[in-house]
C-alpha cells in the first residue's frame, strides 16, 4: 500500500518576527489562577472553539483518545459538588461559568471490536496542555484539578471513559471584561492557528537560533514534578539515535503487535530515526518521581507542560515531532539524570526539509469529541 501524503505548506518567518510570536505567547501565560471568575459567562461558542483547538493537539498513532465534556446542567453540577464534597478545588471550580470535564479513552471501538490506545495519558495531557494555552492565549482564566472517581457514573459516561481532569473557565473578575465580538474573534484566529501544527519526521539541519528555544522553554513555571533537558550536542544526539535506534528495530521487528501495524500504517514510520540527528534540538521532558503530590499526578503535570511547549514552538514558526521510542530509560542513562526522573516524550525541535510531506490524516470533528449535558 503506498502512503497518502501531502505537502506540510511551511511558511517561513524572520528571526525577529519568530522571537515576537514566541514572546507574545510567554507574555500571555499566567500561570495558575486563584482569583475570582465573572459571573455572566460568555457564548457557548467561544468554549467550543477553545475545545477545538484542544483536538488539533498531537496523540499516540493520532488516536485522540479524549471526550471533553461541558456541563451545563445546575443538577448535575450539584452531584459533582456532592461527590467531591471535601474538597475545596472543586468547589471554586463549580463556581465557574463553564465547568469542562476531560475524558480519557482507555480503548477505541470500530464495529463493535475494540482497538488498544497507544499512549492515551500522555496524548490527554498534552490535549489539555493546548486547551489550558487556548484558553490563556485568549485572555480567559482556569482553574483545574485531577481525577474525581465516580464521576464518571454521574455523567453517564460510556464504559471506555475514565475521568482525566475537571476544569472551571472564565473570565477574571479582577480585570476588564473582555468584549464578546472580541473573545469570538481571538478564539477563532486561535484555533486556525493551532490546527495548522503538524508533527513533522523531516528535518532540516539548518540550525535554529537558541534564543528561540530558551524563549519556548520559558513557557514552562519551574515545578518540583518537572524537568526539561535541552540537548543540542552532536555527540549526545548521536548516542540517543543510536540507542533509540536499537530498541526500535527491537519493537519493529520482534515487539510490535499486529494491532499495532495496523494503527502506525497510515503514519509510515520505521525503526530508523534520522530526526533525532538532523534535528538542531532536542527537548527532552522528565516526570519527577517522588515529588510531593497534590491531586494531579506528577505524569499529567508534565504531559501539560509538553502541550504548552508544543504550542509556544508553533508559534515561534518552528516544528517538531512527539516521539516516544519505546523503553525510554536508555535517554535518562545518555543524559546522566537522575534514578527518580523518567522521561515521557522525545522533542526534537526545528525546521522542516524543503520538500516535507506529512501523513493525509485528520483529526475528529468537533461533534465527537464534545459531549454538553
Ligand atoms: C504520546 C505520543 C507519542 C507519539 N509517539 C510517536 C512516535 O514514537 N513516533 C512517531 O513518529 N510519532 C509519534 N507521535 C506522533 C503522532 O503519530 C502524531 O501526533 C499523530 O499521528 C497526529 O499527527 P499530527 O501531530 O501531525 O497532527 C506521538 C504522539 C504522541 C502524542
Amino acid at each position: 500500500m503506498s502512503l497518502d501524503m501531502i505537502p506540510l505548506h511551511f511558511k517561513r518567518r524572520t528571526f525577529e518576527h519568530q522571537l515576537e510570536e514566541i514572546n507574545q505567547f510567554v507574555e500571555k501565560r499566567k500561570g495558575n489562577y486563584y482569583g475570582m471568575f465573572h459571573e455572566k459567562p460568555f457564548p457557548l461558542d467561544v468554549i467550543k472553539t477553545l475545545i477545538h483547538t484542544a483536538g488539533t493537539a498531537p496523540s499516540g498513532a493520532n488516536q485522540q483518545p479524549w471526550t471533553y465534556v461541558l456541563v451545563e446542567d445546575e443538577r448535575l453540577r450539584e452531584c459533582i459538588g456532592e461527590l467531591a464534597r471535601e474538597n475545596e478545588r472543586v468547589q471554586d471550580i463549580l463556581a465557574a461559568p463553564y465547568v469542562v470535564a476531560l475524558m480519557k479513552q482507555k480503548h477505541g471501538e470500530d464495529k463493535g471490536q475494540k482497538i488498544k490506545h497507544y499512549y492515551p495519558n500522555e496524548s490527554c495531557a498534552i490535549s489539555a496542555g493546548f486547551f489550558f494555552s487556548a484558553i490563556e492565549q485568549v485572555g480567559l482564566r482556569y482553574k483545574m484539578m485531577g481525577r474525581i472517581k465516580g464521576l464518571e457514573e454521574i455523567l453517564g459516561c460510556p464504559p471506555k471513559e475514565e475521568h482525566f481532569l475537571l476544569f472551571g473557565i472564565g473570565q477574571d473578575r479582577e480585570t476588564e471584561r473582555i468584549p464578546v465580538q472580541e473573545l469570538t474573534r481571538l478564539s477563532s484566529s486561535y484555533y486556525e492557528r493551532m490546527k495548522k501544527r503538524r508533527n513533522i519526521r523531516d528535518f532540516s539541519s539548518e540550525p535554529v537560533p537558541a534564543e528561540l528555544i530558551e524563549k519556548a522553554i520559558s513557557a514552562i513555571p519551574t515545578s518540583s514534578h518537572y524537568h526539561f533537558e535541552w540537548v543540542s550536542d552532536d555527540h549526545r544526539k548521536q548516542e540517543i539515535r543510536n540507542r533509540a535506534e536499537a530498541e526500535e528495530k527491537k519493537f519493529y521487528e520482534e515487539r510490535i503487535t499486529e494491532e499495532w501495524k495496523d494503527v502506525l500504517k497510515p503514519l509510515g514510520t520505521n525503526w530508523q530515526k534520522e530526526h533525532i540527528t538532523d534535528a538542531p534540538h532536542i527537548i527532552v521532558p522528565f516526570k519527577k518521581r517522588g515529588s510531593e503530590n497534590d491531586d494531579i499526578s506528577s505524569f499529567i503535570l508534565t504531559g501539560i507542560e509538553v502541550g504548552v511547549f508544543l504550542s509556544a514552538i508553533h508559534h515561534g514558526g518552528l516544528c517538531s515531532l512527539t516521539h516516544t521510542p519505546s523503553p525510554m530509560t536508555f535517554i535518562r542513562d545518555c543524559l546522566e539524570r537522575p534514578k527518580q526522573e523518567m522521561p515521557i516524550v522525545l522533542l526534537p525541535i526545528g525546521y522542516p526539509k524543503e520538500d516535507c510531506v506529512v501523513p493525509n490524516i485528520h483529526k475528529k470533528p468537533i461533534n465527537e469529541i464534545l459531549v454538553i449535558l
